[in-house]
């Protein structure tokens, strides 16, 4: 089939790119040229393994084609997937301007029967909206589908090809005999698929995040209690995961969640529900819990260091979570800020978001090329990240290079009874 992706951040890159390699012709827009020129030199703008094997593959086997014209595209393309960003406004709706300027231009070139289907995560009503705008700009027809992304940074290819479940919200019986044609791979593989209306498609995403952000600062609270009563927050989440009325996933307590999707669409959901004249008091707690947990991190450290004025953090890990470089929303961010004012000196390390952070803090932070350098002369560690590298610390040398034996392992990546044998003061996350 010849479909079109306007739009190649991660989910539409992935999309794009996965889409081709399970045998369609697919061409990927994006209005930004310096980005296509990138992407038809093979380079791939984000840090998202296994995405630069997938394209250079589909580019070589001339099954994806990346372009910044946009009618051409769509000329030739039955089916369009629109994977635009959706970010907050100021007061914490979807802003879907990019949807929809994306959707009056495939209007205007329009010149047959399209199904044009909606990746990016926006409010419910958004896909009878599309409708509206080509209604009033086209007589030809056409479909709207809603088709929710569930991809993960970090593990999007992973999880591109071994979905949970696929989600298809249309009402035409046609367009799902597309969408058949297009998850054909996926039907004979099995993968649960639910075939829902629009609204509901739309309404299975936002909830989806709601729901795992809730269950994340559901641990986080309960961490914090572990603290306080002397529990073991790692095996209180094995022993609640084991009910699988629960499940085990997603009960890792942290500094609190970030990234481009739970913070904002978190945040959407809430203004949905009170456009409606509803109220989620559950999500709205979920929000507030997540900020407080962001500065408990700061007062954790600051018990661990006493006053931060003029004390050395060596901090690893800058990114959200590991195997990404994207720093939206990063938890990190606002605690070395906090930690900065405060008088601290930060030597930073991550593996792969240095540019990206001095982007962020300019000259206020050192930065390390390697996590030693990070450490060394510190008065604390802090990881911040999860990154595999700093699992496998040699904490001989990190104990020598150290002004002070002090590790606040805010993302519970190491096992406190080792580091406490090799001298080091241990602080984690609902655990000692
Ligand atoms: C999330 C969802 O997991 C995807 O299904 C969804 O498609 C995506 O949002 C989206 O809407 O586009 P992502 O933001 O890439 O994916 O990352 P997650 O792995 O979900 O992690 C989000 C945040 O929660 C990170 O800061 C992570 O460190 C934190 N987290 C996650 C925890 O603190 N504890 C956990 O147990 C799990």
């Amino acid at each position: 089939m010849y479909i079109t992706v306007i739009g190649c951040g991660y989910v539409g890159l992935v999309t794009a790119s996965g889409l081709a390699d399970t045998g369609h012709c697919v061409t990927a827009v994006d209005h930004d040229a310096e980005k296509i020129d990138l992407l038809r030199n093979r380079e791939i703008p984000i840090h998202e393994p296994g995405l630069k094997e997938l394209v250079e593959k589909n580019l070589a086997s001339q099954r994806l084609i990346f372009t910044d014209k946009l009618k051409e595209a769509v000329g030739r393309s039955q089916i369009i997937f629109i994977a635009v960003g959706t970010p907050s406004m100021p007061d914490g709706k979807a802003d879907i301007s990019q949807v929809e300027s994306a959707v009056r231009e495939i209007a205007v070139n329009m010149n047959g029967y399209k199904v044009i289907v909606n990746k990016s995560t926006v409010p419910v009503g958004t896909g009878r909206r599309v409708r509206e705008i080509i209604g009033e700009e086209k007589r030809v027809k056409f479909d709207v589908v809603s088709n929710p992304e569930f991809l993960r940074e970090g593990s999007a290819v992973k999880d591109f090809f071994h979905p949970d479940r696929i989600i298809i919200g249309t009402e035409s019986g046609k367009a799902v005999n597309v969408m058949k044609e297009v998850y054909n791979l996926f039907l004979k593989k099995k993968t649960p698929f639910l075939w829902t209306d629009l609204e509901t498609a739309e309404l299975i995403k936002y909830t989806a995040n709601a729901f795992l952000a809730m269950k994340i600062s559901f641990i986080n609270e309960i961490a914090n209690l572990c603290e306080a009563v002397g529990a073991d927050v790692k095996a209180v989440a094995e022993g609640i995961g084991l009910d699988h009325r629960i499940g085990s996933y997603f009960l890792l307590p942290g500094p609190g969640y970030g990234g481009s999707c739970f913070p904002k669409d978190t945040r959407a959901l809430i203004e949905i529900a009170r456009n409606k004249g509803e109220r989620l008091s559950l999500v709205e707690t979920v929000v507030e819990s997540n900020e407080r947990q962001k500065r408990r991190m700061v007062e954790k450290i600051k018990r661990a260091l006493g006053d931060p004025r003029g004390k050395i953090l060596g901090v690893l890990g800058i990114t959200f979570k590991a195997n990404t470089d994207d720093l939206r929303e990063s938890p990190a961010i606002p605690i070395i800020t906090e930690l900065l004012l405060c008088g601290a000196e930060i030597r930073l390390h991550d593996p792969v978001a240095m540019k990206k952070a001095e982007m962020i803090f300019s000259a206020s932070v050192h930065y390390c090329s390697d996590e030693y350098e990070a450490i060394t002369g510190a008065d604390a560690l802090v990881v911040m990240t999860e990154w595999n590298s700093y699992l496998r610390l040699d904490f001989d040398r990190v104990k020598k290079i150290m002004r002070n034996p002090i590790i606040i392992d805010l993302r519970n990546i190491y096992d406190p009874s080792t580091l406490k044998k090799h001298g080091f003061t241990y602080v984690g996350v609902g655990r000692f």
